[in-house]
């Protein structure tokens, strides 16, 4: 694993336990929780994020999920529990401070400019300058050259970075996004549903960029309905049910089958073939077992008899 080169620029150290925090953790939620009025969206929560790591979370419509990140990424702050940033107490008023920590979020609904060539897009909101004023004006060179560095160095390859990012596919703009992150010095990437609008192989793109960003020594948080895309690239598994957290467990702990039938839910399944049966039309006899649902698609290697 290559160390981050980032890593040290925001201070990052040992975390000192005394404080409370778990040693070497960039983020920590401790029997996290956040209410909405007396709405309860999530409680009880605990979740940890190492450089060089991939923790999923997944979980149903509803589950939680963008609260968890929310507090996380500063937007919210959390109403019961702890938080910890390398090892210390934190709690952020505005996005701003957790970026100025190194927590960088990727929103589904990227914040780009479609019609601006993606070096421009890149660079959206700390653009590269030269000379002094009054004469100041924009690094134009310096910005290509660059963007086409850090995309390459993620191991993208656009053809041409004069064209405009909405001529992008949806994967490659999220790409665009991860190496941006990193570039501008993020230690955590949290990624909020990042293949759920994306086929198959802009998937495994995105996946693979995903894996990149663990590669250069940050810590990932990707949020995600799919077991199948959180087990090929995770190494912790987090489900949330109703706002709490259902199963936290390592790699070597859970196969994807186990994660495949957390989030289904058989009972939920029996539940709706219920809903079904009600429906003209349907022989609910005819509908899998509830096993048959819940079983990944096609298991290599061993099959179960
Ligand atoms: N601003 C808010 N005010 C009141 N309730 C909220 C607010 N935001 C979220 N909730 C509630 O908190 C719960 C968790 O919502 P959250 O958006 O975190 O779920 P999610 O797992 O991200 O779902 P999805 O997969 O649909 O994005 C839901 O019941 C939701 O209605
Ligand atoms: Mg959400």
């Amino acid at each position: 694993m290559t160390s981050s080169n980032h890593s040290g620029a925001h201070g990052a150290v040992i975390a000192d336990t005394a404080a409370g925090g778990e040693a070497g953790a960039l983020v920590e939620l401790r029997n996290a929780g956040k209410s909405y009025g007396n709405i309860r969206a999530l409680h009880g929560v605990s979740l940890t994020v190492h450089p060089g790591r991939v923790t999923c979370v997944l979980g149903d419509n509803g589950a939680g999920k963008s609260t968890l990140i929310k507090i996380v990424s500063g937007l919210h702050q959390h109403t019961e529990g702890e938080f910890f940033v390398d090892g210390l107490p934190v709690r952020f008023s505005t996005p701003r401070e957790a970026l100025d920590k190194g927590i960088a979020t990727v929103y589904q609904d990227l914040a780009t400019v479609p019609l601006m060539p993606v070096w421009r897009n890149f660079f959206l909101g700390s653009e590269m300058t030269k000379g002094a004023w009054p004469l100041r004006r924009l690094d134009i060179e310096r910005m290509k050259r660059t963007a086409d560095e850090e995309l390459r160095n993620m191991g993208i390859v656009l053809d041409d970075l004069e064209q405009p990012i909405g001529t992008l596919s949806g994967g490659q703009r999220q790409c665009v996004a991860i190496a941006r992150a990193v570039y501008f010095g993020a230690r955590v990437l949290i990624l909020d549903e990042p293949t759920a609008a994306l086929g198959v192989k802009q998937s495994g793109v995105v996946l693979k960029y995903i894996a990149a960003a663990r590669e250069r020594g940050l810590g990932v948080i990707f949020i995600t309905h799919n077991p199948h895309h959180a087990y090929m690239v995770g190494d912790h598994f987090s489900v949330l049910r109703l706002g709490t957290m259902e199963l936290t467990a390592s790699r070597d702990r859970v196969s994807l089958e186990e994660l495949t039938n957390h989030m289904a839910g058989g009972t939920e399944l029996a539940a709706l073939k219920h809903e079904l049966s009600q429906v003209r039309g349907v022989d609910v006899d005819r509908l899998p077992e509830e096993k048959d649902l819940t079983a990944p698609v096609a298991a290599p290697g061993e099959g179960t008899s």
